[in-house]
């Protein structure tokens, strides 16, 4: 019997996650053994340059030397004391210093939890019940936000779940991704009533969607003036597509500034690389809203394992190291990448449209007028094609994530070696 077939014996659909499932491409999941640098290791001893990095947080690479000594010296220090610790304080220090905006920072352990935290803290802040969130953003699976959630329902090929009640799904509002009018006209329809925009600033969950220019500094104008909150879910973003994340390339994040700027968001959420490879996830913002939170104000939060030793030990390591360095050198992986496949999927004759924001991108296979701006138009991909991609690729050593919805993760510990077998990968699965 395979790893996987036990596995399905005893865990729905043999995996912890659906996207793991390899549901859109097909075939069986590779079961991992350990990971190195660039390198993943099945259970037979197979090695593959890995494209996922964990869906995110391995930007230094897997398994970094220092970052495994900080996480083995907090575990001889203990595993969970339910107190709270140097490290939290550190680690919240680390964030606000990268991201001077998230003026004070609250520990949970998935983005999941900070999504949901960040929107209730909205409706404790303002009073009011509905949340907008836009077509193809994936926000975490609390009940609220899964409506039109992008690429984990649509890699299953579900509008969104079974299980979610009319009334939570009636108190979201989901409109299109890049649509200032359309965003007008919900706020018409509902005067008084939005209590936040949960928004991802660089969409990567339907694909890699960048916001049209001054997309998001729309966002802010009329949140404000609807007295609305702005939240920027940054959980894949966050320090990853730079040092103080999408906000810090696109925004006016300046470490040495004296006020937040007037565009910045009343909420920021992190996750994945914040935590280094752990279960560690952030909210953070605006002191006024932030200290809304329990015990100082009546929203309530909580966690037994929130700000977890090892957590924060992986965290603080992984944004120590992650200097001006590591982001050129992720930056110029992704790049080269890019380039390989175009040339690649050219070459082979095959219709795509490579899209990026900052070091993430996408390969959107198929014929396209023009770039993808919103869920519907990564909807019209051929899934067909991404999926004979994704096997060829496997076969030859190369594990893309398993959904023309989600964005390829490079790492610092990409090297020429690394790149080279993916581009060595690349002629043969465009022609597959
Ligand atoms: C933008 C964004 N927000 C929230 C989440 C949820 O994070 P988690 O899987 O840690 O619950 C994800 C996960 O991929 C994400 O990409």
């Amino acid at each position: 019997m395979s790893l996987y077939q036990r596995a399905c014996g005893v865990i729905p659909g043999g995996v912890s996650s659906p996207v793991r499932a390899f549901g859109s491409v097909g075939g069986e999941p590779v079961f991992i053994e350990r990971a190195r640098g660039p390198y993943l290791y099945d259970t037979d001893g197979r090695e593959y340059v890995d494209a996922v990095g964990s869906w995110g947080p391995a930007l230094l690479g897997h398994a970094h030397p220092e970052v495994v000594a900080a996480v083995q010296a907090a575990a001889a220090r203990g595993l969970s004391f339910g107190a709270p610790t140097r490290a939290e304080v550190d680690l919240a220090e680390a964030v606000r210093a990268r991201v001077p905006e998230a003026e004070k920072v609250r520990f949970v352990s998935t983005g999941t939890e900070a999504c949901m935290t960040a929107i209730r803290l909205a409706r404790g802040a303002t009073g009011r019940d509905l949340i907008v969130k836009f077509a193809g953003c994936y926000h975490g699976h609390s009940d609220g936000l899964l409506a039109a959630a992008g690429s984990g329902v649509a890699t299953q090929g579900l509008p969104g779940s079974a299980g979610v009640t009319a009334a939570t799904a009636a108190q979201t509002i989901v409109v299109p991704f890049n649509d200032t009018a359309a965003l007008t006209e919900a706020f018409e329809a509902h005067p008084g009533r939005i209590a936040a925009v949960i928004t991802e600033p660089a969409p990567a969950n339907m694909g890699v969607v960048p916001p049209r220019p001054g997309f998001n500094a729309f966002l802010r104008r009329i949140t404000s003036e609807h007295g609305a909150l702005l939240i920027y879910d940054e959980v894949l973003t966050g320090f990853r597509v730079g040092p103080s994340g999408w906000w810090g390339l696109e925004g006016s994040a300046d470490p040495g500034r004296a006020e937040p700027p007037a565009d910045a968001p009343d909420l920021f959420t992190f996750g994945k690389v914040v935590g280094g490879g752990m279960p560690l996830a952030a909210i953070g913002g605006r002191t006024e809203v932030m200290d809304l939170l329990a015990p100082l104000g009546p929203v309530y939060q909580a966690g037994t394992l929130s700000g977890n030793p090892l957590a924060t030990a992986a965290g603080i390591a992984t944004l120590q190291l992650a200097d001006a360095s590591i982001y050129q050198r992720v930056d110029a992986a992704s790049a080269a990448v890019q380039e390989a496949i175009g040339a690649a999927l050219s070459e082979a004759g095959v219709p795509h449209l490579v899209q990026a924001a900052g070091s993430l991108f996408t390969v959107f296979f198929g014929e396209f007028d023009g770039p993808v701006e919103n869920y519907p138009a990564a909807q019209r991909q051929d899934g067909a094609a991404f999926a004979r991609f994704f096997h060829s690729m496997l076969d030859a050593g190369v594990a893309l994530p398993p959904s023309g919805y989600e964005a390829w993760f490079l790492s610092a510990a990409h090297d020429d070696a690394a790149l080279n077998r993916i581009v060595e990968a690349l002629p043969a699965a465009a022609r597959a």
